[in-house]
């Protein structure tokens, strides 16, 4: 039965037909985990002709339904038009929506209009009415979805602009796909020294960020050609970045957690014992941290395989300035299932929080004594951050609810799943 969204009585009836009819049965509507791991809607059918038997079964099976405490009953729902190659619309209104309704799920749909509607949106939105919030859209409106509903839960928590030592929880789960079933899923904050300056998955620094920056500097050209743009663009005048590094090891998860629970108990703010924080300094190409594996068709395994998507650690991956040779050899292993990270000059750390600072030539520690041409960009999520100096990044385990079934039983060769 958990795998039942829906039931109803089968009747015969003619085209346009809309009461009445021969009872058939009754008809059971059910997901499917298929092989691939994914869902598939399936029906299974009961005949029966009499009348009484089909409604006592039919009150039965709705009251074990009525029964399932987390199932949503009403969603908010962000539609991105301009996603999925302008998919998304038909997407959602021709195999979604009927799933909804089928189940019974009241619905309140925006289809987002600019890049930043959804964060808006979600500022306003009176979040108890609605039992998930379901983003039908790319990477980029994800990840503004998510931002917009745990920025909604500070606000609501009156922790707004405050430097955000433990965030509270999302109030309710996130659906990519709705399932119907729940996964909590780790996320970070990403903070200046004095402010919060947004929620997300995952963030690169250096090329990651350089060829992200450049990309949006051309976006009148089409998405794909932009990005080989932009790449190559990079790679031709690559340069490392000259920074400051240091992170917080995770060596042993569950100690960790306890530290966590017995500082928010005793209220103690998290002293940075400076014993505990490594520091690596140097040139960097490219600079990595990510809360989730970040599966994808360029990287089957994930751009972060070193991570899982609620195990509460971050991982680290920097590359070492290195020739550009060996800089695009590293890159295309990704595509690969062979170990990317497998070179001299690539280091993987596990953390829980990492703080970047670029290193500032001649002494003049000034905003305005930025590079020229540069101001250090972030790739966030494939969102561009500009304009923060000193970041510090802390992963919070499983602050977000997501509706989906767990790909952490997954073998690495089935790992191909295109979310997350
Ligand atoms: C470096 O940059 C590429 C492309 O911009 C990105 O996909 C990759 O994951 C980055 N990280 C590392 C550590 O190489
Ligand atoms: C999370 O999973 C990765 C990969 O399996 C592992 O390296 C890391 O140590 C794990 N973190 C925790 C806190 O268990
Ligand atoms: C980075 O490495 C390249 C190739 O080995 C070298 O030419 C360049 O000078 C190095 N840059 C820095 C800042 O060390």
């Amino acid at each position: 039965m958990k795998d039942v969204f829906s039931v109803k009585l089968k009747r015969r009836r003619f085209v346009g037909q809309k009461k009445g009819g021969t009872l058939l049965g009754i008809t059971l509507f059910v997901c499917l985990k298929k092989e691939d791991n994914k869902l598939k809607d399936s029906t299974v059918n009961f005949n029966n002709l009499s009348e009484d038997h089909c409604h006592e079964w039919f009150r039965c099976l709705k009251e074990i339904l009525n029964g399932f405490q987390n199932r949503p009953k009403s969603l908010k729902v962000f539609v991105n038009p301009n996603s999925h190659e302008r998919e998304a619309p038909h997407i959602y209104y021709e195999q979604v929506a009927p799933l909804f309704k089928l189940a019974d799920i009241q619905t309140d749909v925006t289809v987002t209009e600019y890049k930043g509607h959804a964060l808006s949106v979600l500022k306003e939105c009176e979040l108890q009415a609605f039992d998930g919030v379901v983003c039908v859209g790319g990477d980029g409106s994800i990840s503004e979805v998510a931002h917009g509903l745990l920025l909604k839960a500070q606000m609501d928590a009156g922790k707004e602009t405050d430097y955000i030592l433990t965030p509270v929880r999302a109030p309710v789960p996130f659906g990519i796909i709705p399932a119907g079933h729940i996964q909590p899923v780790d996320i970070c904050t990403f903070s200046s020294p004095s402010k919060l300056l947004r929620f997300g998955f995952s963030a690169m620094f250096a090329f990651g960020a350089r060829t992200l920056a450049l990309a949006e500097k051309h976006r009148w050209m089409p998405p794909n050609q932009r990005k080989d743009f932009a790449v190559i663009r990079t790679l031709a005048s690559l340069k490392p970045e000259e920074c400051e590094l240091s992170f917080l090891p995770l060596n042993n998860p569950q100690q960790c957690f306890q530290e966590n629970d017995r500082m928010k108990k005793d209220g103690i703010k998290k002293s940075d014992s400076k014993d505990q924080w490594h520091k690596i300094e140097g040139h960097f190409l490219n600079v990595s941290i990510m809360a989730i594996p970040c599966l994808c068709a360029m990287a089957p395994r994930g751009l972060a395989p070193n991570t899982r998507l609620n195990n509460g650690s971050l991982a680290l991956i920097v590359v070492r300035n290195t020739s550009r040779a060996d800089f695009i050899k590293h890159l295309k292993r990704y595509a690969s299932v062979k170990n990317q990270f497998n070179f001299p000059f690539v280091e993987t750390y596990t953390a829980q929080e990492v703080k970047i600072q670029p290193t500032l030539k001649n002494g003049f520690e000034t905003e305005d004594n930025v590079p020229e041409g540069g101001n250090y960009p972030w790739n966030i999520d494939g969102d561009l951050m500009e304009g923060a100096l000193e970041v510090h990044v802390r992963v919070h385990p499983q602050l977000i609810n997501l509706y989906g079934v767990s790909i952490d039983d997954l073998d690495d060769s089935k790992a191909t799943c295109g979310c997350l």
